[in-house]
């Protein structure tokens, strides 16, 4: 069973977005599951892909809200870093972590938070037809 899922619930109403964050849930799903199946090759390619996927999609974000002129852009900001902050200090620790699941069941708490207090908080600054020009 995958840690998380996406549904319309969790939409901030752009496709290009949507998109993203499922790209990044089933990159937690695979590690998650890699963790199960005790696949450190796959893991540690995952994490990596997960890292910089996340990196890439707060760049997406942050500049859909620069775009729109986001009010809390900066407070946004500041959550994007301490994210990617938190994973490369996983990473680095990778191997003296004891219960690698309990850190994926945080990072997939994480981010549905972060969709659905913080992100839905963006969406409503996002032009309707952005869901219709994708
Ligand atoms: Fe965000």
């Amino acid at each position: 069973m995958p840690l998380m899922n996406w549904d319309e619930t969790m939409s901030v109403k752009s496709t290009e977005l949507d998109a993203q964050h499922q790209e990044l849930i089933s990159l937690i799903n695979d590690s998650y599951e890699a963790i199960q199946r005790h696949d450190e090759h796959k893991l540690l390619t995952l994490i990596e892909k997960m890292r910089a996927y996340a990196k890439h999609h707060f760049e997406t974000e942050e500049q859909y809200m620069e775009r729109y002129g986001y009010p809390d852009l900066e407070k946004h900001k500041r959550l994007h870093a301490k994210f990617n902050r938190d994973v490369d200090e996983f990473q680095k620790n990778l191997f003296k972590k004891t219960n690698l699941s309990q850190v994926f069941i945080f990072l997939s708490r994480w981010l549905t938070n972060h969709i659905m207090e913080v992100d839905k908080d963006y969406a409503q600054c996002l032009p309707a037809e952005d869901t219709e020009k994708k």
